[in-house]
């Protein structure tokens, strides 16, 4: 039992994610890379909404907007945000109104971008959509519809961006508490977990859900250099030890974060990210998204060239889910 769960117990709570999800051995790709013995968390079957890693969050984060009387959820991401498209799905099955606020921040997209995959799902669940400029700010945008909604006699609940408050990402540390179980099971001491990190709420669900086992946890940027990604996670990190009042040495875990990945910019495709999109669909059947989990493997892919992990190694590639986006770059894979 790691040392966050005993606190999620006492937490609000709506299930939405099928759980325990799969932790798999992908050994073809093992061989092709000549590699240690890599397996794959699948959070992109968490089933809920198109599946992903922000389910597990939201399960948490709707229980406290249900549990604070909210009638109203707001959140805010990028215009194809896969937390835009859980958030707004899970507003609706728990019969909440929902209002996105997304910004067209991703320069050079194709016209799908702006009108297809997550976004054509957000439509679908009636959210209301709020699209805004990139310079925009999303914090004060999000205050200012609260004000909005409160005049009009609503009661809202603001979730930032990701999910990622101290109660969801405490919500992540569900999956690494699979983690490590499965690995107990299979008999594995995994030499690192690497996972594709944005706005940091996954990597300090998995950090606390791994804490006692001592297994490395790397979070490869999509969007921020490392200094300041890192920075950001340790943040969270002491925020949901001391919010959530965990063991206060958790605030200590070691954070670490590769930013080689991220090509021009958040959102824009890289070759180390083409390449392993297809990798992982050639050799697994398994299907990436352009944004996250194809930066996130692209990592991991250069971290075994590196010859960082021993050929009788095993480490674990999180699959934090996100394909709906990969409909809206079917240019970068000609
Ligand atoms: C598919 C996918 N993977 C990974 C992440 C990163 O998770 P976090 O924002 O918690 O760092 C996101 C966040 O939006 C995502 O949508």
């Amino acid at each position: 039992m790691s040392a966050a769960l005993p606190v999620l117990d006492r937490l609000d709570r709506v299930r939405l994610v099928h759980g325990p999800t799969p932790l798999e051995a992908m050994p073809r790709l093992s061989d092709r890379l000549g590699g240690p013995r890599i397996y794959v968390k699948r959070d992109d079957a968490t089933g809920f909404a198109a599946g992903g890693n922000k389910g597990r969050k939201l399960e948490y984060l709707i229980g406290a907007a249900l549990k604070a009387g909210a009638d109203t959820v707001i959140t805010a991401g990028a215009l194809q945000t896969n937390h835009g498209r859980q958030t707004a799905a899970a507003a609706a099955k728990l019969g909440l109104k929902c209002v996105l606020v997304l910004t067209d921040a991703v320069t050079d997209r194709s016209p799908a971008y702006h009108a297809s995959g997550n976004l054509l799902l957000d439509r679908l669940t009636g959210a209301e959509i709020r699209r805004v400029p990139a310079s925009t700010n999303v914090d004060e945008e999000m205050a200012r519809i609260a004000d909005e909604k409160k005049r009009a006699g609503r009661i809202p609940y603001v979730i930032p961006v990701g999910g990622s408050s101290p109660v969801g990402a405490l919500g992540y540390a569900v999956a690494g508490e699979e983690i490590a179980e499965q690995s107990r099971a299979l008999g594995l001491r995994p030499a690192a977990v690497v996972h594709a990190t944005g706005s940091c709420g996954t990597q300090v669900g998995l950090l606390l859900g791994l804490a006692a086992t001592g297994i490395p946890v790397t979070g490869v940027c999509v969007s921020r250099p490392k200094d300041d990604q890192e920075a950001r996670v340790k943040a969270l990190l002491s925020r949901t030890v001391g919010e959530l009042q965990l063991d206060a040495k958790l605030a200590m875990l070691a954070v670490e974060a590769d930013d080689r990945f991220i090509g021009p910019g958040y959102g824009q495709p890289t070759p180390g990210m083409i390449e392993a999109v297809r990798l992982a669909a050639e050799c697994e059947g398994l299907f990436l998204d352009p944004v996250y989990t194809g930066k996130g493997l692209a990592g991991l892919i250069q971290r075994i060239r590196e010859g960082r992990y021993r050929k009788d190694d095993s480490v674990v590639f999180v699959h934090t889910g996100g394909l709906p986006g990969l409909f809206v770059y079917d240019e970068a894979f000609p």
